[in-house]
């Protein structure tokens, strides 16, 4: 076998349309309902927050759409992005396994964000839009919209969850850069906001309340439109990309995954990498297992309902069949900000009610101890959300190990984590604590489920 360490596809190998799993789905997944009538929304009713080209792709059902020239001619700076094998990782850990990873951190934000971000400022764009509101948990959505929204003229406001707004400068001067106005979330600009505050001053922001705000800001002015970095199906269609570019590289291996991984916050990056390979299994060409690593502080998929309700903590969205652990859940303040979110898309909901899909938890601290073993063998220091992956392939590797087993394991390095530094050195400095969430309060959370789900 060859000793080769980077699978790299040409220019001209960048996939020409993005792939669409609801085509290949054994049933169709349960409909986006309209929280005042209980019926299945229309395009009209989210028009005001989406233009109409990302709600047609929301509900598309064709197997394939096509990526606009304008958005491969930007996803050409970074794309195709590198495919490794990690052999100095499995020589450390001594295992029989063959890990590969998908390495989305050389996007010029550092992350898989830019995928959608640069597609929903196109299509925004097109349809005359002159500002975009999200919010954004760790800064790695944001800073990928406000750069996005660069590159297309637009307008950027962006909520960032208050906690990582204080243990992050960096990544909102990088969102400044690219010319965003940043806003710590819960702020007094909205009404959602300034409910939050009214209840507790103190709160430290999450990523639920900061949607509010933006989708707020989206619904009262007719020339903004609200943007969301994950968990939708149009954000889900972007991210494979990653996958379809995977195939190609692994072939290029000559080798086949026997277990796909990705660090699941709201789903995006993981379904990115997954769904052109859960395609082929929905189809019957193969069949890997397929995980999701979320975090245990937040385990929306481990422990939430898969139920209705709302996306936000406001509840001004509509409701969506997902697992969930409430929208009033504000997750404890642990370091991965992007995985702080209350529920997972319904696509990777339905998949793992399927039974299509596993879903582990894992501790921040096993994410950091797996994180900094990984970048001491493979220099590349990943983002903390990124950690769950790599912890997760890990114990994937290890377990090959014990069993005397060679599998092939692929992963998502969805970021690099140069803005993170700060919670590495608490985590060196012994500061990470795990939070494991008492049932009662989950229990309070789901309690305040809508009523839809009686
Ligand atoms: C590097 C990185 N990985 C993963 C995530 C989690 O989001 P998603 O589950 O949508 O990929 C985030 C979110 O901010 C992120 O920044």
């Amino acid at each position: 076998m060859s000793d080769r360490i980077k699978f790299l596809l040409e220019e001209s190998a960048l996939p020409t349309a993005w792939y669409n799993i609801v085509a290949d789905l054994p049933e169709p997944p349960p409909p986006v309902l309209h929280p005042g009538t209980g019926q299945p929304v229309g395009p009209d009713d989210l028009a005001p927050l989406f233009p109409m080209a990302l709600i047609q792709q929301e509900v598309t059902t064709e197997p394939w759409v096509e990526i606009p020239e304008p958005v491969r001619q930007v996803y050409r700076q970074w794309r195709p992005s590198p495919l490794y094998r990690a052999r100095r990782l499995e020589q450390l850990l001594d295992t029989p396994a063959r890990i590969y990873y998908k390495y989305e951190g050389v996007s010029p934000s550092g992350s898989h964000k830019p995928n959608t971000a640069v597609a929903q400022a196109f299509y925004n764009k097109q349809e005359g839009v002159k500002r975009l509101a999200t919010e954004t948990g760790a800064g790695q959505w944001g800073s990928s919209l406000a750069m996005a929204c660069a590159f297309f003229g637009l307008e950027c406001k962006v909520f960032m969850v208050r906690v990582s707004y204080e243990q992050k400068p960096y990544r909102r001067a990088l969102m400044e850069t690219y010319g965003a106005q940043v806003i710590p979330s819960p702020s007094t600009e909205t009404e959602a906001g300034r409910a939050i505050l009214a209840k507790n001053p103190n709160s430290t922001g999450s990523l639920g309340i900061a949607i509010s705000e933006a989708v707020e800001v989206a619904a009262k002015d007719p020339e903004t439109k609200y943007s969301l970095g994950s968990v939708l199906n149009h954000v889900l269609l972007h991210q494979t990309v990653i996958g379809l570019e995977a195939l190609q590289q692994m072939e290029m291996a000559d080798d086949e995954p026997d277990i796909i991984i990705g660090a699941a916050g709201g789903g995006s990056n993981f379904a990115g990498l997954a769904f052109p390979f859960i395609g082929r299994k929905l189809r019957g060409e193969s069949n890997p297992r397929v995980i999701a690593v979320e975090p245990a502080a937040c385990p929306s998929l481990t422990r939430g309902k898969y139920a209705y309700d709302f996306g936000d903590t406001g509840g001004l969205t509509p409701l969506v069949k997902m697992h969930t652990l409430g929208s009033q859940f504000v997750p404890p303040a642990i370091h991965a900000g992007g995985l702080r979110y209350h529920g997972m898309a319904p696509l990777v909901s339905h998949l793992y009610e399927l039974g299509v899909i596993e879903a582990v938890a894992v501790h921040q601290t096993e994410a950091f101890a797996a994180g900094v073993q990984f970048a001491r063998a493979e220099g590349i220091v990943p983002a903390p959300e990124s950690n769950h992956a790599v912890a997760a392939a890990l114990r994937e590797a290890l377990r090959c190990k014990e069993e005397g087993v060679s599998r092939t394991i692929l992963f998502n390095l969805s970021g690099h984590g140069h803005f993170d530094m700060q919670a590495y050195m608490d985590y060196f400095a012994g500061k990470l604590e795990d939070y494991e969430y008492p049932e009662e309060e989950i229990a309070m959370a789901l309690a305040g489920l809508p009523s839809v789900n009686a």
